[in-house]
């Protein structure tokens, strides 16, 4: 009986709770996964990707661009939200339909029903880069929440606390993943160590990530 039942009725896609007011919906992306990848190569033909330095001096190594209203900045003076990409003058790509769609369903399926996003910084991860443990506190309201989609090379996240030294739990992120941090856990620090090399059948020899913000 248990054998049909598996035959006819889909398994729910595995749901895991990473913390307080935090989830992660694995493969929630899948369904987009070839809008999402046309729709970045439109957005980086006029927002291409680049490695930005940051207020310390340090040229990232995940090179990254934004669609949106805003979109997230690093220079000498300092981290920002900036409507214009620095690089042409001119403003961000718009946010397409798809990424709104996605963002908006896994935020409402981790309990953020009216999240609305602004922003989406976009990450590129070549085999080696990192982005050290950080928060994200650049935007004007933390009500919002932040969604973290996860396409390409397999990546550990790094979840920790609301203080740096706080112990760290480690998620392993696949294609398809999104997770999503926001109420208590908004400002938990979180991080990727070195991406690990290899070789991902759609989106080749890379990770790339998009998070929504709510930023203005
Ligand atoms: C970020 O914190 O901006 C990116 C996280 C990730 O690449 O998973
Ligand atoms: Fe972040």
């Amino acid at each position: 009986m248990s054998d049909l039942f598996d035959l006819i009725i889909p398994p729910n896609p595995p749901r895991e709770v990473m913390a307080d007011g935090a989830m992660l919906l694995r493969g929630a992306a899948l369904p987009y996964e070839t809008d999402i990848l046309t729709a970045i190569q439109t957005i980086a033909t006029r927002s291409p990707f680049r490695h930005m330095v940051t207020p310390g001096g340090y040229v990232m190594s995940v090179a990254m661009t934004n669609c949106g209203a805003a979109g997230w900045v690093t220079d000498r003076t300092g981290y920002r939200y900036d409507a214009l990409d620095p690089e042409s003058g001119q403003p961000w790509p718009v946010m397409p339909a798809s990424f709104l769609d996605l963002a908006v369903s896994a935020a409402t399926e981790a309990g953020y029903p009216d999240f609305m996003p602004d922003a989406c910084l976009i990450n590129r991860y070549e085999p080696g880069a990192r982005l050290s443990l950080h928060q994200d506190k650049n935007e004007r309201d933390f009500a919002n929440p932040i969604v973290s989609v996860s396409l390409g090379l397999p990546a550990t996240f790094q979840f920790g606390g609301l203080k740096r030294n706080d112990p760290v739990r480690k998620f392993a992120l696949r294609h398809g993943d999104v997770a999503v941090w926001g109420g208590p856990s908004r400002l938990r620090y979180h991080g990727v160590p070195k991406l690990k090399d290899g070789e991902h059948g759609t989106v080749g020899r890379m990770r790339l990530n998009l998070t929504f913000r709510g930023a203005l």
